[in-house]
């Protein structure tokens, strides 16, 4: 397995371009099954996330091309609708099919995802909003069975959950709603870009949509959607992380391809943590000359700061003289990280759902194991500053989301390199 090598120490300097949202290209390509015709979505990084989400889609019969960072999808006019357990264990996103399929199938065979290394991941409120709709549901052998009887109608639908909102059951229940009869609303909608960006393409393709990025949605279903042209937004996570590891190197990094306000959230925290930052029209420069200062953070649905971030602002926090705190909302159990980062000579205490982080003045470096993507940036971001040389094994993991990290970082002055085993 690869191995990413990192030798602590250089400032990051120069300039990088962040490549399109893997969370927004996912749930897009499950929409493009929507209409027989073909769509063409630009700006979609090459991870092995999408890659997995093409195999589901050919699995389903639709035929998906991939070249250049382009993706050409044309489901024809019958789907299968079995996803089976082999895709979807690997991809919890794979989920996202589910409403395409009974949209316009009426039915569909999706296995459950299972459990997840940062907590439990429910998909209750996919459900419940597809029940609204009129499907009918049963869990059988591991598997959600969806049948609709004659076809989905308009419905009032509150989509809270006990941690507020959710992304990809937003996506499911909008993306059945489109083609239902009737007008439907969804009540506590997730406002994140992601989901601002998926009923953009579906308004593309001819839907009808309102109030996307407001927690209300309201959708007038319609007969028959057509095929349609999109570029996904650049991904926020990503630009994040490059955000934080030119923070924490002390560096000069003019981030682009980014969408600054986007990023309202950890740029409100490093500010006051005392990193400049410079928003231009679609660029962030990030840089810092004096002593980081310690800061505390909840994770909360956007326009709250992301959990997405949480091991990276983490990672920070670790090299920020005096104490931090960071709190999960989220996924209250996403620590996998903690001690690992602790094994690098960080002083991370977890307290329930929140890390109390002792700032230190030196990580050292040291073979560490990537548990979860985010988890997997953080440790790499953390090597950066740690003193010699830190090796991130499990990096299967940051592939899934992180195109060319170890390339683009080099290209900043780090010091790191892939180990091909
Ligand atoms: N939840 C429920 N019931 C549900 C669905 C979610 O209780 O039916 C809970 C979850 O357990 C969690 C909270 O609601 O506590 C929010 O989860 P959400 O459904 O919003 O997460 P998701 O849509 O499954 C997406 C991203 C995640 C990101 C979260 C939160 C994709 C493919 N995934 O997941 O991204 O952490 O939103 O922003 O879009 C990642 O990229 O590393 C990643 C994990």
């Amino acid at each position: 397995m690869d191995k990413i090598v990192i030798t602590g120490g250089r400032k990051l300097k120069g300039e990088v371009t962040v490549s399109g949202a893997k969370n927004s290209a996912l749930p897009i390509m499950a929409a493009a099954l929507l209409s027989e015709e073909e769509s063409i979505i630009e700006n979609v990084p090459d991870l092995r996330d999408i890659q997995t989400m093409a195999k589901l889609m050919r699995s389903l019969g639709a035929r998906v091309l991939f070249e250049n960072g382009t993706l050409a999808i044309k489901p024809g006019r019958t789907l299968k609708t079995l996803a089976p357990y082999k895709l979807v264990s690997t991809m919890r996103a794979s989920v996202c099919v589910l409403g395409p399929l009974i949209g316009r199938m009426g039915y569909a065979e999706v296995s459950l995802p299972g459990g997840c290394v940062i907590g439990p991941r429910p998909i209750d409120l996919h459900l419940k909003g597809l029940e609204a709709l009129g499907a009918h549901i049963e869990i059988q052998h591991g598997y959600v069975n969806a049948r609709v009887k004659k076809s989905l109608r308009g419905a009032e639908i509150y989509l809270g959950g006990s941690f507020g909102s959710s992304v990809l059951a937003t996506g499911n229940v909008m993306m059945a709603a489109v083609l239902a009869q009737g007008k439907s609303t969804i009540e506590n909608a997730a406002c994140e870009p992601e989901v601002v960006d998926l009923a953009r393409f579906l308004k593309k393709m001819g839907a009808r949509i309102t109030g996307e990025g407001s927690p209300r949605l309201e959708i007038e279903g319609v007969k028959k959607l057509h095929g349609a042209k999109t570029a996904v937004i650049s991904d926020r996570i990503e630009a994040g992380t490059f955000i934080m590891a030119a923070a924490m190197t002390g560096g000069d990094v003019l981030v682009k391809n980014v969408e600054p306000s986007h990023q309202n959230a950890l740029i409100d925290k490093l500010r006051q943590c005392g990193v400049k930052i410079e928003k231009g029209k679609n660029t962030i420069r990030v840089r810092r000359n004096g002593r980081l200062k310690p800061v505390d953070a909840t994770t909360l649905p956007y326009p709250g700061f992301p959990t997405d971030l949480q091991a990276q602002m983490m990672a920070l926090m670790a090299v920020t003289p005096g104490i931090s705190v960071i709190t999960e909302k989220i996924y209250p159990d996403r620590f996998m990280h903690v001690s690992e980062l602790n094994r690098m000579g960080s002083k991370i205490f977890l307290e329930g759902p929140s890390a109390i982080v002792h700032g230190v003045k030196h990580l050292s470096g040291a073979p560490v194991m990537a548990s979860d993507l985010r988890a997997s940036a953080a440790l790499v971001i953390a090597g950066l500053v740690a003193e010699g040389t830190t090796e991130v094994h499990r990096v299967y993991h940051l592939d899934r989301g992180y195109e060319k990290i170890e390339e683009k970082l080099f290209a900043l002055g780090a010091s790191i390199h892939r180990d091909r085993e």
